[in-house]
């Protein structure tokens, strides 16, 4: 069995401090393009965390993370290994879309991260996805790891040691590439089916 977190309870209290921030922060220049800054959203007891890069769009329109395109994938690929956005935690390493959905520039990863740092102590996933190269760049940087190009290391599992305890990064391909890229859904599908061999992992140690 697993002990109840120490936080419970505190969650959601820290996550709504933590959005209130978000919504008025003005740490780098996206804030000005910016209509809904996009925290995340899912379960706060998920033992999954999926981590994008910036919002799209619709994120942007909607203040949710995936409500386009790349998210009908996603919602699709999590289906597919018997899981669905309320089983899991979903956001992005940057909380304001990026103009013309350009990816995020470095001094405005660094200056947003402090918001993800927080959101991952707040939720203390046991597994964090990195999906494409901007989430696993910044991942595998922050556990200690060499960063990597997605197509080196997608699907692959690197234990890392978090202030939480030992947990699982998960490299895997961005849902919007494979609408890009005919033949990477294949690719993204066998990388969520490591996710499904992880959590089926852990399920069994806590037997
Ligand atoms: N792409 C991302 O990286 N994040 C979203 O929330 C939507 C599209
Ligand atoms: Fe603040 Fe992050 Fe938005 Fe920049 S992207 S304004 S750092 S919340």
């Amino acid at each position: 069995m697993m002990s109840p977190s120490p936080q419970a309870g505190g969650r959601s209290e820290n996550m709504r401090q933590l959005l209130l921030e978000v919504q008025s922060c003005r740490r780098c220049g996206l804030w000005e393009g910016r209509r809904n800054p996009v925290l995340g959203e899912g379960s706060l007891d998920a033992k999954v965390f999926l981590v994008g890069e910036a919002p799209g769009r619709r994120e942007d329109e909607t203040g949710r993370p995936f409500a386009g395109a790349a998210g009908q994938l996603l919602n699709d690929l999590l289906r597919g290994i018997g899981l669905s956005r309320g089983d899991v935690y979903i956001g992005n390493v940057v909380k304001c879309r990026p103009p013309g959905n350009r990816p995020p520039r470095a001094e405005e990863i660094k200056a947003c991260s402090p918001h993800l740092e927080r959101q991952l102590s707040i939720l203390e996933p046991r597994i964090i996805v990195s999906m494409g190269n901007t989430a696993t760049q910044y991942l595998m940087t922050r556990f200690g790891l060499s960063p990597r190009y997605i197509g080196e290391v997608h699907g692959k599992s690197f234990r890392v040691e978090a202030p939480w305890g030992e947990i699982i990064l998960l490299p895997s391909y961005h849902p919007a590439s494979a609408l890009y890229m005919r033949g990477l859904e294949y690719v993204l599908r066998g990388d969520f089916e490591s996710l499904r061999r992880i959590l089926d992992g852990l399920v069994e140690s806590y037997d």
